[in-house]
């Protein structure tokens, strides 16, 4: 499950822009400033393969990067950043949606949930969306690194709970996994997740 190679493919604007090949895909979502860059760059050991940033929203197309010229990783624009009065609604705009919707080289969703604040409703609204279009995903928790946060609980009470919520929805809980990419935890782990996905 190594990572030799990785190549910057694409930005497409649209769900049909996206390249036409038949390579298996996993795409990487969640809030605005949840890590989803940062997991990419931590995962392929290279930084600046996709751009990170402070300040949420800088995401904004759907990016192709071919990883060992067998499979894509796709970064994709964050929600919950539309400056909206109900800061919790789902605000993809269509074309997000209808490369969920649409995309049938899509292995799983990773969806990143930032383990350092409580469960928030926005990313239950989202995993419960792919719940009911049946799209496969996978729970990758970020910032586990931060264990000594000075507000709310530890992200390993903040995982639990989200769980049990998460536990209303689904008969059975998607897979999840913990991760950091400031100390690589979890690291390994996602990849070989990923390579048994590829090959089932
Ligand atoms: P958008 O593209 O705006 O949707 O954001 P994003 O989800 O791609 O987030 P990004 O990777 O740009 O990271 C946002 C901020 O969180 C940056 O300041 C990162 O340094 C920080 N961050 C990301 N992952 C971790 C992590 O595992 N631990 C800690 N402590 N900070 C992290
Ligand atoms: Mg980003």
């Amino acid at each position: 499950s190594r990572i030799k190679e990785v190549e910057f493919v694409k930005s497409s604007g649209r769900a049909k822009d996206c390249p036409k090949d038949d390579r298996p895909e996993f795409a990487i979502l969640g809030r605005s400033n949840v890590g989803k860059s940062s997991l990419i760059n931590a995962l392929v050991r290279k930084k600046e393969v996709a751009l990170t940033s402070k300040k949420p929203g800088k995401t904004q197309l759907i990016n192709h990067f071919l990883v060992n010229k067998s499979w894509y990783i796709v970064d994709l624009p964050g929600y919950g950043f539309a400056k909206a009065p109900d800061a919790s609604r789902m605000d993809w705009s269509s074309f997000t949606k209808g490369y969920f919707l649409n995309r049938d080289t899509l292995v799983a969703v990773l969806l990143l949930i930032d383990a350092s604040v409580p469960p928030q409703k926005i990313d239950l609204d989202c995993a419960n969306w792919l719940g009911r279009n049946n799209i496969p995903l996978t729970f990758v928790f970020t910032k586990c690194d931060k264990m000594k946060a000075s507000k709310g609980k530890r992200p390993d009470e903040n995982i639990k709970l989200f769980q049990q919520l998460i536990r209303q929805n689904y008969r059975e809980h998607p897979p999840w996994i913990m991760t950091s990419s400031v100390t690589g935890l979890g690291r390994d782990e996602l990849l070989l997740h990923m390579s048994q996905l590829r090959n089932y």
